[in-house]
């Protein structure tokens, strides 16, 4: 289980598609935020840019390329991307372990060499968009969760440090990897937040509770007519009821 204080534990997810908009609702909020996410649609924009310029001003970048390609290709994008100094990064475990095993090796050699703290690596097993017909559709025969702890369990075997996984799937993932290996849980709605496209939410609370070692949330935050006091308000939801 992750022991930071609950903003090391909070990701936003910085899902715009120009550096500007996305670089000043990073800094209205970084005091309250561990990491920001950058994900396909700011790194199809402003790319490599956005993510030095955030890490110039002190924020935790997790980069979500969710890199999937033959090892060769995977590793040394990871490379580059552990170069411009991101804190976390994932990859589709359906790449095989080949492709995970060369990622966490040449990653490692990598900050090792250059006296750096090594990314987070994180794995993608099956994307909450699939359900189960989805996964017959392209060959998987097996149901949802057993796939997803297969998966965990590659990642793992890999060196990863964790995945990202729904709420529904923390159990299943810490029973079959251990309670060290990381979970990063997207789909979370506090109370007060609309559910936009996202189906099965869970609170924040309810997340960290379930063993959530990492949360990602955007447009509660993103949205909000006051970004910081949304960010305030999910980090005390977080924050586990002080026993007397
Ligand atoms: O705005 P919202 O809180 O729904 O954003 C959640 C973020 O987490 C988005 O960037 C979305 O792509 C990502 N995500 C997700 N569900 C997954 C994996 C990633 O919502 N299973």
């Amino acid at each position: 289980m992750h022991k930071g204080m609950a903003k090391d534990r909070l990701i936003v997810a910085l899902d715009y598609s120009r550096k500007v908009e996305a670089l000043s609702v990073a800094g209205e909020i970084k005091d309250h935020v561990g990491l920001f996410k950058v994900g396909l649609q700011l790194f199809s924009s402003d790319g490599a840019d956005v993510v030095r310029t955030l890490r110039k001003e002190g924020a935790n970048v997790f980069l979500d390329l969710k890199l999937h390609d033959i090892p060769n290709t995977v590793s040394n994008a990871a490379v580059v991307a552990a170069g411009l100094g991101v804190s976390m990064m994932n990859f589709h475990c359906l790449g095989g372990k080949k492709m995970l095993d060369s990622a966490v090796k040449e990653v490692s050699d990598y900050c090792a060499k250059n006296s750096m703290k090594k990314p987070l690596l994180i794995g993608v097993t099956i994307l909450t968009s699939m359900a189960e017909s989805d996964m017959r559709e392209v060959g998987i025969a097996s149901s949802l969760i057993d796939e997803v702890r297969r998966l965990a369990a590659v990642a793992r075997e890999a060196g990863m440090d964790g995945v990202v996984a729904s709420v529904h799937e923390i159990e299943a993932v810490k029973r079959e990897c251990g309670n060290d290996f990381l979970v990063v849980t997207p789909g979370i709605r506090p109370l007060w937040s609309r559910k936009d496209d996202q189906e099965r939410v869970t609170t924040p609370s309810e997340a960290i509770k379930r063993g959530a070692d990492f949360i990602v949330i955007g447009r509660p935050i993103t949205l909000a007519p006051d970004k910081r006091k949304a960010a305030q308000e999910i980090l005390s939801e977080m924050e586990p009821p002080v026993c007397s």
